[in-house]
């Protein structure tokens, strides 16, 4: 990221909708965008509190700002209409990434048509790409896309399968005195090594490295193999089986102990 690039973009608090207005207040008519992961992922899961992504929307109103979701990880994850559906709350652009192409290379966005109109051929955007509508990547879209529609309970599913394993890893770290929060929506999951809630970046950062290196290290010794950092949420995929979970928690049990 160039000086150049950074210049041109303010870094609000997640989850702090005071610090937002602030920043709208000093930059009046200058704030084209608000671009945010609906629920975090990358600073570990963190849910939007009650009513974040709702006053973000009417701040964004308020103001003729735009209200951008990323939902590259949350997109098709969380419910079939992602964060949009699950909150209840529509972003005027949405972002999405390999999600979209059942894993293989390729992002994509939406937005409505006044939007979607500003791009070539109808508007003056030019947008294009050598892999744009890349053929592969549209049918394993396609392909995934269609699963996730004939399947009515694959959400119910991976929420019960994430609460289990939630509840496995909160029983293995207690019992052994370990100091941790867990943050989870549907099937995104995290441990934070950190005796505080955590709703922002700077309450993940107090989460103890340490213990997270100890812990990976340990969770790659018993064989699991979990998301090398202590920003990466953990993602359940449906492919796992309550064998697979129990392994992991039973894992998590046998690590916990060694921290
Ligand atoms: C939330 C989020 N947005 C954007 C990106 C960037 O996506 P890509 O790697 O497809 O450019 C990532 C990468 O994983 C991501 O996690």
């Amino acid at each position: 990221m160039t000086k150049g690039t950074a210049k041109d973009t303010l870094l609000a608090r997640y989850n702090d909708i005071e610090n937002v207005k602030a920043l709208i207040e000093a930059n009046s008519n200058e704030i084209a965008c608000i671009i945010l992961e609906p629920v975090a992922g990358n600073m570990g899961c963190i849910p939007p509190a009650t009513d974040f992504l709702q006053e973000l929307r009417r701040l964004c109103d308020a103001h003729n700002i735009l209200l951008v979701f990323d939902e590259v990880m949350t997109g098709f994850r969380l419910a079939k209409g992602g964060c949009q559906q699950l909150f209840n709350v529509n972003a005027d652009i949405v972002c999405f990434g390999k999600v979209i192409g059942g894993g293989l290379p390729v992002g994509a966005f939406a937005a409505r048509n006044e939007i979607m109109n500003h791009l070539a051929p109808l508007g003056s955007v030019y947008q294009a790409g050598t892999l744009s509508g890349n053929p592969l990547a549209m049918a394993a879209g396609f392909a995934m896309l269609n699963a996730i529609h004939n399947d009515s309970e694959l959400f119910q599913r991976l929420e019960e399968k994430t609460a289990y394993l939630h509840k496995g890893c909160a029983e293995a770290l207690q019992s052994s005195g370990i100091v941790h929060t867990i943050n989870r929506v549907g099937s995104m999951i995290s441990i934070h090594f950190s005796e505080d809630e955590v709703i922002d970046f700077e309450s993940a950062a107090k989460g103890n490295n340490e213990t997270f290196k100890a812990f990976f290290h340990g969770m790659l010794n018993e064989g699991i193999y979990i998301a090398p950092s202590a920003f990466e949420t953990w993602f359940i995929t449906d492919a796992l089986t309550y064998k697979d979970l129990d392994d992991t928690i039973t894992a998590v049990k046998k690590v916990a102990k060694t921290l």
